[in-house]
């Protein structure tokens, strides 16, 4: 019965949240115009302000089973677990090797890596490693790559790429909204010299903090993705971090680093600290910027990351709240006495040759839907259509357009299997700073028209889709074929 109700209310607030325009997070219908400095947005309803009442906890870094010079192997188990989110109410839960998301694995540049993946779910998954560049087939974890239930699998791949903090999640065709929304994604980060070199804070959740976020509503504190899964977008109206409900973090009055992950189904986070307060943008979803980029906001679509740097020794007094548009998701509370570290600006190097960023697109993809027919060039993905094709090591210019139909247009984030790539251009200009770097999933709004250099260093066939969990899930996906 309450159940029910929440659900209504739930379906009713996002209805809502459709046809008024107050804040930012007004969809586009057909006749808006894309204006400079408006945005049209998912739908998106209100979410409840974090009051900070339980201290945020951190993913365990996963111990690898074995080390041996350049090589490292690792096990993964996704699992059927329990949560109790809010007070002495268990729910259902899955995880990786825990009850509830994944530890983080830590990867080397140059590192022969295998992971031991166990299926231990009452129904198939898939293990994907978003942000990897690893051959297209089994090993990417895309839905083809199939693990069903009691089965151990082991993939084998050699770290080919920068730094960068990426992630992992099961891609099951069709239910992959459910497995995340229920608790499986995990963090992978990937260091190499430069990352060392740089002296950026890198000591684990005491100046270096993993923050994955995740909208999801509890009915009654139960987390049951059935009664609340919307096509549309599957909205929450609490953020957990890390899995925590209401976090504060504690943090040394210093610079620390924080990497952030969108890891809801759906919801466009628009982060900025109470009273704007700037902030460094060193990475984005590959890797390092050429140098960290001093922004008082950001934007960040479903599976994008950015890693952030923050001065909370200019903060006054000693809290310091991480905000969505208006809505606090995080008071940070600063304890100890100032410490004044300096760190390089100047991060790393990589350029789009001119030759390239001035080739006319050879690829075009067009995007559409919100409410029901979420396509790709006006398809539906289907498991044996190839889509594209591009030769390995090749660098393509692609055109991303968001259109508007008659159903009205609303942000969709595009990501790409087993490729970093760069931005060219928005709308014919500069791509803004949080764009400049590697990215394997862009926010792109609706009208825009998004070029960026593509180029795939392995072979097989990839997925490109909407990384909104559930467009994904009702088909918003293709393939490319690397040859
Ligand atoms: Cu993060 Cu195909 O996905
Ligand atoms: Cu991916
Ligand atoms: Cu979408």
């Amino acid at each position: 019965m309450m159940k029910k109700l929440g659900y209504v209310l739930l379906a009713a607030t996002i209805l809502a949240g459709c046809n008024t325009s107050e804040d930012t997070s007004a969809p586009a219908s057909t006749h808006a115009h894309s204006h400079e400095g408006e945005r049209y947005d998912n739908p998106q309803h209100m979410l409840q302000e974090n009051l900070g009442e339980q201290a945020l906890t951190f993913p365990p870094l996963l111990t690898p089973t074995s080390t041996d010079g350049n090589q490292i192997v690792y096990e993964l188990t996704a699992q059927q677990g329990n949560m109790t989110f809010v007070d002495g109410v268990e729910t259902a839960t899955y995880g990786y090797n825990g009850n509830f998301l994944g530890p983080v694995l830590r990867l080397e540049q140059g590192q022969e890596v295998t992971i031991k993946l166990t299926n231990d779910l009452p129904e198939p998954t898939t293990f994907h490693w978003h942000g990897l560049e690893v051959a297209g087939d089994a090993r990417d974890g895309g839905p083809h790559a199939v693990i069903e239930p009691g089965v151990t699998e082991t993939i084998q791949f050699t770290v080919n790429q920068q730094a960068a903090t990426l992630w992992y999640h099961p891609h099951p065709m069709g239910y992959t909204a459910k497995q995340v929304y229920k608790g499986l994604a995990g963090l992978l980060y990937i260091e190499d010299a430069t990352s060392k070199s740089l002296h950026l804070p890198n000591d684990y959740a005491i100046n270096d903090f993993p923050i994955i976020l995740q909208d999801r509503t509890l009915l009654d504190g139960e987390l049951v993705y059935e009664e609340v899964a919307n096509t549309m977008s599957t909205l929450g109206d609490t953020v957990m971090i890390n899995g925590v409900v209401n976090p504060a973090l504690t943090a040394p009055k210093e610079k620390v680093r924080l990497r952030i992950l969108n890891g809801s189904n759906a919801l466009t986070y628009y982060l900025k600290f109470e009273n704007d307060m700037p902030f460094q943008l060193l990475a984005t979803d590959g890797g390092f910027l050429q140098e960290a980029s001093e922004l008082t906001k950001l934007t960040l679509g479903a599976g994008e990351r950015v890693e952030i740097l923050v001065d909370l020794t200019q903060v006054e007094g000693n809290t310091l709240a991480l905000l969505n548009n208006d809505t606090v998701l995080m008071p940070i509370n600063i304890t100890g006495d100032a410490k004044e570290i300096q760190y390089d600006k100047e991060l790393t190097t990589f350029d789009v040759p001119d030759e390239i960023a001035q080739q006319e697109p050879t690829k075009s993809i067009t995007m559409e839907g919100m409410t029901e027919n979420f396509l790709l060039n006006g398809q539906s993905f289907d498991p044996d259509r190839i889509d594209l094709r591009q030769k390995q090591g090749v660098t393509e210019i692609w055109e991303i357009e968001n259109i508007i139909t008659d159903e009205g247009a609303m942000a969709h984030p595009f990501h790409i299997h087993g490729t970093q790539f760069l931005v060219i251009s928005v709308n014919g200009k500069t791509p803004d700073a949080s764009m400049q770097g590697y990215k394997d999933t862009i926010t792109v709004q609706p009208m825009d028209k998004v070029r960026i250099a593509v180029r795939f260093p392995e072979k097989g066939i990839y997925m490109f889709h909407c990384h909104i969990l559930e467009h994904e899930d009702v088909g918003m996906m293709g393939q490319i074929e690397i040859y």
